[in-house]
């Protein structure tokens, strides 16, 4: 018999909350019951992440497979195999914003896990004891992939579209691929889309840019499940000229062929309204839509140049290596934007990761900026500063349709930071 272990806390039932609420959350979509989830601590008393379920006694139950958790219980951050090279193959292959401590901090424990200090240095562990024959995200992807598997997870900060993206490995720390599940209707939409986008990509005879291949796509236990192939991220980086990668973006935006068209008149502007239409009714959409009503006064007319854009080209979702360009995360892929989105989207980004600046300075400086970052897509200076309101509106209406403050993202809040770029650009034109 089992002792029962008390619960992990849980403040809310969907998938906001903290990193260990959310792990909580996650681990009982991807280990069902009769599995059990336990978080492990040395000389603590275990915590239960998913609920005791019934049956695990009769059954026969293999040893429980544990993962480490980095850097503890506490706070989770990521979760890796346990075995000495997938460890340090799981933490090279993981990522997020490439600020210069999260690089030395992510090199030193993947130093640490390389050498076999790892798992001392980081002593919690998520342990999962399942019966032999109950489906779980390990049984399922074993079979769709035809190979045994471990798996690593990033735990992120709170978001919408937050969901796991298990990094696949062998035991020996050999790449097998990505999978990334969707949860729920947001993420699941996300991923189907993403699967659609890298199928037009795979046909699209790309020469700037790698992306990733699709290995398998299913659904299993109500997630949506896409695989994709690992691009070498491992390889040495290399620097990227300003100019190799707006020829990426260049690349990218002319997949599909390119438009010229009245702003008030092309389909993106059609878009934009039906999604914050379809956003809840609350102060942000309004000043939105009257921000949007008062540019079709005064820009309707303008005719811009459209393309297709990647939806969410940040320094942490590409690699520039001996390899080429590499770059993943195509769930916002689109056709039919204002050409150079991609660029404002880059270089806002990078501005506004946590503890940069102000980003509502950012949103503003972006505008200023508009001429010279859209210089290398043959954009004038009227039309980039336009195209730049159009962007970050197409970010805030982004943010409202997929309710970014109801999941407490950071920045979730357009009224904070972009609705009152594009207000102040409108009243000064
Ligand atoms: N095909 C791939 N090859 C190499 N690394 C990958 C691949 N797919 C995902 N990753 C890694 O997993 C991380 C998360 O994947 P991805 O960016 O696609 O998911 P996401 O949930 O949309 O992430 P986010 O919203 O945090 O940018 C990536 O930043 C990257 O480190
Ligand atoms: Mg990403």
């Amino acid at each position: 018999m089992r002792r029962s272990a008390p619960r992990l806390p849980l403040r809310r039932a969907s998938f906001g909350g903290t990193r260990a609420e959310y792990l909580s959350q996650v681990c009982g979509l991807l280990w069902p019951a009769p599995a059990l989830v336990t978080l492990t601590s040395p000389g603590r008393d275990p915590l239960a992440v998913t609920p005791p379920g019934g049956g695990v006694s009769a059954r026969p139950t293999p040893a429980p497979a544990e993962l480490i958790v980095i850097p503890g219980r506490a706070r989770p951050r990521l979760l890796v195999p346990t075995e000495r090279r997938a460890a340090a193959a799981a933490v090279q292959g993981s990522s997020g914003p490439g600020l210069r401590t999260a690089r030395l901090r992510k090199r030193a424990i993947r130093l640490a896990m390389a050498s076999g200090a790892g798992p001392f240095l980081f002593r919690d562990r998520l342990r999962i004891q399942a019966p032999e024959d109950s489906p779980t995200i390990v049984s399922y992807l074993r079979a769709a992939l035809g190979s045994d598997i471990r798996l690593s997870m990033h735990v992120g900060a709170p978001r919408a579209n937050r969901k796991p993206v298990l990094q696949l490995l062998t035991a020996a720390g050999e790449p097998i691929g990505f999978a990334k599940i969707g949860i729920d209707p947001l993420t699941s939409r996300l991923g189907l889309a993403e699967r659609e986008a890298l199928a037009q990509l795979a046909t699209a005879r790309l020469g700037g840019l790698t992306v990733p291949r699709v290995l398998h796509y299913g659904t299993w236990n109500g997630l949506g499940v896409l695989v994709l192939g690992p691009l070498p991220t491992w390889r040495e980086r290399r620097p990227l000229s300003d100019s190799r990668l707006a020829a990426a973006m260049r690349e990218v935006a002319g997949i599909g062929g390119l438009t010229r068209e009245p702003l008030a008149a092309a389909a993106h502007w059609q878009r934009l309204g039906a999604r914050l239409s379809a956003a809840d009714d609350r102060p942000d959409r309004a000043a939105l839509g009257s921000a949007l009503g008062r540019l079709a006064d005064q820009a309707g007319g303008t005719v811009l140049c459209y393309g297709s854009w990647h939806g969410d080209w940040t320094p942490w979702n590409m690699a520039s290596t001996g390899r080429g360009l590499l770059v993943w995360d195509w769930e916002r892929f689109a056709h039919g934007v204002p050409i150079g989105f991609d660029a404002l989207h880059h270089w806002l980004q990078t501005e506004v990761v946590p503890g940069r600046r102000d980003p509502a300075n950012a949103a503003r400086e972006l505008i200023e900026r508009a001429a010279a970052l859209l210089d290398p897509f043959d954009v004038g200076a009227d039309e980039a500063r336009l195209t730049a309101v159009l962007y970050l509106a197409e970010l805030a209406a982004r943010y409202l349709a997929d309710r970014q403050i109801e999941a407490g993202a950071r920045l979730g809040a357009p009224g904070g930071w972009l609705i009152p770029a594009i207000t102040s650009e409108l009243a000064r034109r």
